[in-house]
């Protein structure tokens, strides 16, 4: 298997796209675990600015707004940066294998399924460490994948044509996100594991040390 990750950024610019993956998701978010949102948040400052790397629509955005947190959008793709500048958040476009210099220091950073999901395994550590570069000496962060169960078939990556496009998944275990945010000097507080219409979510609370 080999799909650049320029394939899937093209994949979720297609406006259909965009727009199939904003109604499909709508209630993934509606019954999102709540303790996640609020753990993230209380390590953070209220009213401090948190970047949402890979913000898709924005459900999460909405919901860490609620939270007293000021939600910076970032994404690739143009239909799904509309739909967060619709949602009133500040929307910036650019590509998290290599990001802009934002001018300003981030207290939080929110990737649930964007770094650890559209890149192969081997370009997340070159992510998270680009991250340590724009947040604050305390900043908390929350990396969201999909889980490759340990037991059972292992799950490494594939290629996903949900909606009749090719967009790069990568699977991780408890184990492997654990040991990366280890290597990257990130301290993993907590995890969090859910499912949802078959698919195995893993979340990491992390504090950058
Ligand atoms: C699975 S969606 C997740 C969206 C949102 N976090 C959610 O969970 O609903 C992945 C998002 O990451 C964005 N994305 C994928 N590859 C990217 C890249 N290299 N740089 C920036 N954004 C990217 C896509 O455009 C899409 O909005």
């Amino acid at each position: 298997m080999a799909l650049d990750h320029a394939t899937t950024i093209e994949a979720y610019s297609d406006p259909q796209v965009a727009q199939r993956y904003a109604r499909d998701y709508s209630l993934f978010w509606r019954d999102f675990p709540n303790e996640i949102f609020t753990d993230f948040a209380e390590g953070i400052p209220q009213g401090s600015e948190v970047l949402n790397v890979g913000s898709g629509p924005g459900y999460e955005s909405e919901r860490l707004r609620e939270l007293g947190l000021r939600v910076v959008c970032f994404d690739a793709s143009a239909p799904m940066l509309e739909m967060t500048r619709e949602r009133g958040f500040e929307s910036i476009q650019g590509d998290f294998m290599n990001f802009p210099d934002f001018g300003r220091r981030f207290a939080g950073i929110w990737a649930f399924t964007s770094i650890g999901t559209h890149l192969p395994h081997r370009m997340l550590p070159h992510v998270l460490r680009q991250i340590r570069g724009f947040t604050t000496g305390d900043a908390v962060l929350a990396v969201g994948v999909l889980q490759s169960r340990a037991r059972g078939r292992r799950k490494v990556g594939g290629i996903s044509r949900t909606y009749g496009d090719e967009r790069l998944i990568s699977y991780y275990t408890e184990g492997e996100i654990l040991d990366i945010l280890s290597r990257c000097a990130y301290e993993p507080q907590a995890t969090y594991q859910h499912d949802y219409f078959g698919h195995q979510y893993l979340t990491a609370i992390a504090n950058k040390f």
